[in-house]
């Protein structure tokens, strides 16, 4: 049997350790710095480096073929949790199980941070690929796609009809926009980037986009549903809040039990797209599982 938990720690180990690496020692550095070492390590679940980690290795790669392409993906999406939890956006104050970015700090050392670790995201991404080996133009086919998922054809304009919605009664195809752009965006990006550094088939990144797809989607369904029933001690962050804003969210259209109900079958619709992988696409069909499965 696949023992999902000791995989997900080891990559996490392996992702953390590349990461504070990257990242100046925060002790003698700025309040800039230490802001970005705050949430950076504030102890993610780290789904979108791992999904690439995993990907990758899913047709073939190995791990050091991809771990800049891994962290960059998680710094764009701490950058996107510090700004979503500022007053202006969700005005959250926990975060990670931590006070947010904006409360430990300030709210413009927060927005600062994130401005640079979306910065550094692709700044760490093109010296991948200035370092030059023969994986130079997969390189910036990646740092495109990764470009194109986090802006404003990807989940800055999610984030931007998430605001957008507050008060309103969005239709499920809204919903679905929304949800895709916001979240399935990034995550879609990180199993892209995984299968063109891992150096997959058009036939194998084809079914990944189809696997990527759902379970994104079933990753922003189920982020909903933990925000109506999860604990917020495992989750570090405070549930209620979509109803408190009036957001539409998938609890609030289709029901709790509806909404379980579709997270399921979006993930199996994921696995079949692995069908004809081999059985090192273990960790990915435990993944789709887990993102229904988990409690934070
Ligand atoms: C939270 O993302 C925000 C969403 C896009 C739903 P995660 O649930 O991946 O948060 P961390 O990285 O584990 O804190
Ligand atoms: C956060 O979405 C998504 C992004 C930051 C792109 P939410 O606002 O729904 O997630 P939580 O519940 O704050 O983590
Ligand atoms: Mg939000
Ligand atoms: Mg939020």
């Amino acid at each position: 049997m696949f023992e999902l938990e000791s995989y997900l720690e080891t990559k996490r180990d392996q992702i953390n350790i590349f990461l504070d690496k990257i990242l100046p020692d925060a002790t003698n550095d700025s309040r800039l710095v230490k802001a970005m070492r705050y949430s950076l390590m504030a102890g993610g679940k780290r789904l979108r480096p791992i999904l690439c980690l995993a990907t990758a290795e899913g047709v073939g790669g190995q791990v050091e073929d991809v771990l800049e392409a891994a962290c960059a993906l998680e710094m764009i999406h701490t950058y996107s949790l510090i700004h979503d939890d500022l007053p202006a956006m969700d005005d959250d104050d926990l975060r990670r199980g931590k006070p947010t970015c904006h409360i430990a700090f300030d709210e413009a050392t927060a927005i600062l941070a994130g401005d640079a670790l979306l910065t550094l995201a692709f700044q760490m991404l093109s010296a991948a690929e200035i370092k030059g080996d023969n994986q130079g133009s997969q390189w910036l086919t990646v740092i495109h796609r990764i470009a194109h998922a986090a802006g404003f054809r990807g989940m800055v304009e999610g984030q931007m009809s998430d605001i957008a919605s507050e008060d309103k009664v969005l239709s499920l195809d809204e919903l679905e926009k929304l949800h895709s752009l916001k979240t399935g965006a990034l995550i879609e990006a990180s199993i892209y980037s995984g299968a063109i550094l891992g150096g997959g088939s058009s036939e194998q990144i084809q079914q990944l986009g189809v696997y990527a797809k759902n379970i994104g989607l079933a990753f922003q369904v189920k982020d909903d549903i933990l925000n109506v029933e999860g604990d917020p001690k495992l989750l570090g962050k405070a549930i209620g809040t979509d109803k408190l804003r009036k957001k539409s969210t998938y609890p609030s259209i289709m029901g709790l039990e509806k909404s379980k109900l579709f997270a399921t079958e979006l993930v199996n619709k994921a696995l079949l797209a692995l069908e004809s992988f081999d059985n090192r696409s273990g960790p990915l069909r435990a993944i789709a599982n887990y993102i229904v499965q988990r409690k934070r």
